[in-house]
């Protein structure tokens, strides 16, 4: 994409300080929007908002932890004091530090700990940064908000059951926030994230090997690719599309489960003839 789409847009961006919130905040500053990059991590957020604005972008680094109201509601007020506006909001943030995947396995293994973790960043943070934002939304007139949420949320699998619950909970909380403010303007879409790669988290080669079986595509994400998606929904060329979940998983939810090792059977007996 070479044309700025979001000139003169302001977007404020969770968990932004790292991992694909910091791309996606690279790449919607390449497209001209102001760029409230929110992080726990102060020190991962200071240095993206500081390699925006020495590529001549407009970032502002604030350390917020989405769990709490208290630090949402500050986020929100230093981002319209400095920018005037918000006109994206994308809930990116969440906790999947190694600790808390050890942590979130199948529910009787579950540590109740990391049930609440998961539930209090990544969907009552969601909820919270809304409640925050959407007033100014509706001051304007008008706004796009995202959510980050994953095949986990919308199919069973074996381990991070908070997790998995946690985004089925933000896909619904966009529907809901879609259906209550759409006529004064604000459109609200998730995005269902395929493996997209990420530094931050490398993942053995064997899992590595099983979710590209499973992704129709030659290769896994990159973090360019889930930027521009973002892009997409912050702009007003999205402007028809609220209430959507986008699979973004290249076709991962899109086959059946037999797929992979049907694949694999034919390439053993030479046909595909059934
Ligand atoms: N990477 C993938 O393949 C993938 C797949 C599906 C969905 N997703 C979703 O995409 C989003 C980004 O994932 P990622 O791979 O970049 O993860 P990441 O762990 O690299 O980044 C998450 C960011 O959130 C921040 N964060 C954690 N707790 C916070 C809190 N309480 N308040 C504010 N910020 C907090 C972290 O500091 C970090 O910068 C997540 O919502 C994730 O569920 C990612």
């Amino acid at each position: 994409m070479n044309i700025r789409r979001l000139e003169g847009k302001v977007a404020v961006i969770t968990g932004a300080g790292g991992g694909l919130g910091a791309e996606c905040a690279r790449v919607l500053a390449l497209h001209g929007a102001a760029i409230a990059v929110a992080d726990i991590d102060m020190a991962g957020a200071e240095s993206v908002a500081a390699a925006i604005v020495e590529q001549g972008g407009q970032a502002l680094a604030l350390c917020a932890d989405v769990s709490s109201e208290e630090a949402v509601a500050a986020m929100v007020a230093a981002t319209v004091e400095r920018f005037g506006r918000i006109d994206v909001l994308y809930n990116n943030a969440a906790i999947l530090n190694s600790a808390q995947r050890a942590a979130d396995r199948d529910i009787c293994n579950m540590d109740v700990n990391a049930w609440d973790r998961a539930m209090a960043v990544n969907l009552r943070g969601a909820m919270l940064c809304s409640k925050h934002v959407i007033p100014v939304m509706l001051r304007q007139g008008n706004g796009s908000v995202l959510f980050a949420t994953s095949g986990f949320g919308a199919q069973g699998d074996l381990t991070l059951s908070a997790y998995a619950a946690s985004k089925a909970g933000v896909a619904m909380l966009s529907k809901s926030i879609a259906a209550q403010y759409g006529k004064q303007g604000i459109r609200s879409n998730a995005i269902q994230i395929g493996l997209v790669e990420n530094a931050g988290h490398p993942l053995p080669p064997e899992i590595k090997t099983i979710l590209l079986d499973n992704h129709l595509t030659p290769a896994l994400g990159t973090p360019r690719q889930l930027a521009d998606i973002v892009v997409f929904f912050a702009s007003d060329e999205s402007s028809f599309i609220t209430g959507h979940t986008l699979a973004a998983d290249g076709g991962f939810s899109s086959h059946t489960p037999s797929m992979a090792a049907m694949r694999g059977f034919f390439e053993k007996v030479g046909s595909n003839t059934l």
